[in-house]
């Protein structure tokens, strides 16, 4: 990898700090964008700039013609089946938020499970936590071992008649630890259990393939993707597009 011409398309590397060159290392927190990302936003900004999927002129049209352009690529690069399985949200945070208020609307009652595991970030914590304070729901966390992975049978021994959905991170932003995921999705298949995947830096840095996983729920952090800020993606299997209540009312939602 050639790291000296990488670093050349971030136009930040080339400021000095404090009279040093920068050297940026929270890349995991949030990427810098390269100029290609810049300009795209700026030159949208500049002279084509409209709203996506509410008006019917000129620049309306091919602000939606992109907007849905961006849709089929994200499904190629995820390997998505649909197209309406890709959902842009406001970054991962608000993907597991949808995720956990809308299939909790329907389907977790008191008592009910969600088996999350101790290497997760707040994002995948606090969306299930009002599972517990508003429906009481029983959120079970799978420990880590000596060396900060989670074992498959660790998952296993947590699972239950009442474990109604299972969210976990793909890497942790801490650790770096790797979980097994395919392995947890297929266990989690054989009892009918959704697996929501928190992909906000397994995305960055693995090759994602939503039929390989074969998770119900993926969700991506666009902003430490070298993409803008405010920006996320949740996959959601085509079964659940069809089938969970709305998240949000009016306006559009994509
Ligand atoms: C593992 C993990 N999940 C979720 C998030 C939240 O992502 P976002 O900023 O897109 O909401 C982060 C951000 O640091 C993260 O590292």
């Amino acid at each position: 990898m050639d790291i000296k011409n990488i670093k050349k398309e971030f136009p930040i590397f080339k400021q000095k700090i404090n009279g040093n060159s920068l050297v940026y290392l929270d890349s995991a927190n949030s990427s810098q964008k390269p100029q290609v990302v810049i300009d795209k936003i700026s030159s949208f900004y500049k002279t084509e700039y409209s709203n996506v999927g509410r008006s019917v002129h000129t620049l309306a049209v091919k602000a939606t013609n992109r907007f849905e352009a961006t849709r089929d690529k994200v499904q190629k690069y995820l390997n998505a089946k649909h197209r309406e399985e890709i959902i842009f949200t406001k970054g991962a945070t608000e993907a597991i938020n949808l995720v956990a208020s809308s299939y909790g609307k329907k389907y977790i009652k008191k008592g009910d499970e969600v088996l999350i595991t101790e290497l997760e970030h707040h994002s995948n914590y606090v969306p299930w936590n009002y599972l517990r304070t508003d429906k009481s729901a029983i959120i079970k966390f799978a420990q880590v071992n000596e060396n900060g992975d989670v074992e498959i049978e660790e998952i296993k021994k947590l699972i239950s008649n009442k474990t109604k959905i299972i969210a976990i991170t793909h890497i942790s932003n801490v650790t770096g630890a790797i979980l097994p995921i395919t392995k947890i999705v297929e266990l989690a298949k054989e009892k009918n259990i959704p697996v929501l995947i928190d992909g906000t830096q397994g995305a960055p840095h693995s090759k994602i393939d939503m039929q390989k996983i074969g998770c119900d729920f993926y969700a991506i952090s666009c902003h430490k993707m070298y993409g803008p800020n405010g920006l996320g993606v949740l996959y959601m299997k085509k079964k659940w597009v069809d089938d969970l209540p709305p998240y949000q009312g009016g306006g559009r939602n994509d």
